[in-house]
């Protein structure tokens, strides 16, 4: 339903077929057809049989490298979630009982910032584009929505680090894990690589691996996540669909490997729990509240598992003037009354959970005809900026998850990813392909952007 994020990072450095990976990249491993030799520094290293990157130093495999045990995806059971491996270093991390972004300066994603600013030269008026140009420093997450992309983690958190080391300040790098097997399963337009039917678990597991294995290697840099958007929203409300209840023990066997293996290297998680026109109807707030528990306490209570996102790539204020005329019905008509209904029913459940809200597209209000249209909202604007300062003691932080600017969904009816949400008259057209950039959108994101930029 939801963005397909960003192209790889890659995109940004020189093309394989006449390069070396770079540092943190990937060198190798079954299915990769990118450069198999490391620039000079660094060494191709096998993490698995799937990946091997470019580790600098030595050729001997570094004590992070996952242990040779670590199962291969083809033979992951498919039913019971595996044990987490053992990590080389053997120390486990201890959570902060604190609001995670206290004390950090989150780190900028260098291909975000690179889409604005390329999008910021074409605009013509001046002064648009100076506003324009300073969205490359509102910090948004980075979707890792193909397995191919996770490489590029790698990159982020080195230079992460770089800047910690040359600054003294702290980073944060906020991520989203978006590769479930099935993944939308109540819509088409961010369908993703893989299937429940094609080994969709085992790759599930892998992908995860990829994510773990770039990020012990950089145990001081701080990781927040949030996990896999919609997905456990649907198993609330969807499970009515075919693709939805198929795909509801993967789906949870997924999110519980996904939170198992961050929390042991020291990520803050935050799974998704759709928005208030969504989970927030009456009738919702108790089975999400004791779904989200339960997917909770399977995951071992972690204090590393924060809570839930809300409003992941959605329209819905913080705190709205007065209720949107769509939203008749539900007294929960904005975010902040979905968070004070859900957290403490979450409280009674055994899940001290807090919550991060995406304020980046909620600049405006009262533009959907209803409340469940999702895609490319037409008259959109940059909402409320990334804070701390949230006015309630649920909430951590207001956040960017969606990058504003990249499609929800394309309008063409004839491609396979069309949905038919996307070329709904509130729906901005013609659309690009979902993740792709799309420049008319973002102008307008600029220009109504609430506070202004
Ligand atoms: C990454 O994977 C996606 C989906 O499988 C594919 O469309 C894309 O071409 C791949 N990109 C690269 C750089 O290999
Ligand atoms: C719409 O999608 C079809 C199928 O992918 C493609 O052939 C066609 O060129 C697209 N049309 C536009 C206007 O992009």
């Amino acid at each position: 339903m939801k963005t397909a994020a960003l192209y790889a990072f890659v995109a940004l450095l020189p093309t394989f077929a006449n390069a070396q990976a770079q540092t943190w990249q990937q060198c190798g491993g079954i299915g990769w057809s990118g450069p198999t030799t490391c620039v000079s520094g660094t060494t191709c290293t096998k993490l698995n049989d799937y990946y091997s990157q470019c580790i600098p130093g030595a050729s001997s495999a570094p004590a992070t490298t996952p242990p040779a045990t670590t199962p291969p995806p083809t033979s992951v059971p498919t039913s019971v979630p595996p044990t987490s491996p053992t990590t080389g270093t053997g120390s486990t991390p201890t959570a902060s009982p604190n609001n995670p972004w206290t004390g950090y300066q989150v780190y900028l994603s260098p291909f975000y910032a690179q889409e604005v600013t390329a999008a910021a030269a074409q605009i013509s008026d001046k002064t648009l584009a100076a506003k324009a140009a300073s969205v490359a420093k509102i910090p948004t997450f980075t979707w890792f929505d193909t397995i191919n992309k996770t490489a590029d983690l790698g990159t982020y958190l080195a230079d992460a680090q770089s800047i910690q080391k040359s600054t003294g300040q702290k980073q944060l790098v906020q991520i989203v894990v978006y590769d479930l097997p099935d993944r939308d399963c109540a819509a088409k337009a961010s369908n993703g690589e893989f299937s429940i039917a094609n080994n969709g678990q085992a790759n599930y597991f892998n992908y995860i691996d990829q994510l773990v294995a770039q990020i012990k290697q950089f145990p001081d840099v701080r990781v927040v996540a949030v996990i896999e958007p919609d997905s456990l929203a649907n198993l609330v409300t969807n499970l009515n669909l075919q693709k939805c209840s198929n795909a509801q023990q993967t789906y949870l066997a997924c999110v519980n490997y996904a939170l198992k293996q961050l929390s042991a290297v020291g990520v803050y998680s935050y799974m998704d729990a759709g928005h208030a026109g969504w989970l927030g109807w009456p009738a919702n707030l108790s089975p999400a509240a004791q779904l989200f528990a339960k997917v909770y306490k399977d995951a071992g209570s972690s204090p590393f598992i924060k809570g839930l996102a809300t409003n992941v790539a959605n329209y819905n204020a913080l705190q709205a003037a007065s209720p949107d005329p769509i939203t008749q019905g539900n007294s929960n008509y904005d975010e902040i009354h979905y968070i004070n209904a859900l957290g403490p029913l979450l409280q009674q459940q055994g899940f001290p959970a807090t919550f991060i809200v995406d304020q980046g597209r909620s600049g405006q209000q009262n533009l959907r005809q209803q409340w469940g249209d999702w895609c490319n909202i037409k008259g959109a604007g940059f909402g409320t900026r990334p804070t701390t300062n949230t006015g309630s003691s649920l909430i951590d932080s207001i956040v960017w998850v969606k990058p504003g600017g990249e499609c929800d969904g394309t309008s063409n009816s004839s491609s396979p990813r069309f949905d038919s949400t996307c070329s709904l008259s509130d729906a901005d057209q013609p659309a690009p392909e979902a993740g792709t950039w799309f420049q008319e959108y973002f102008t307008t994101l600029v220009s109504k952007a609430n506070p202004p930029l």
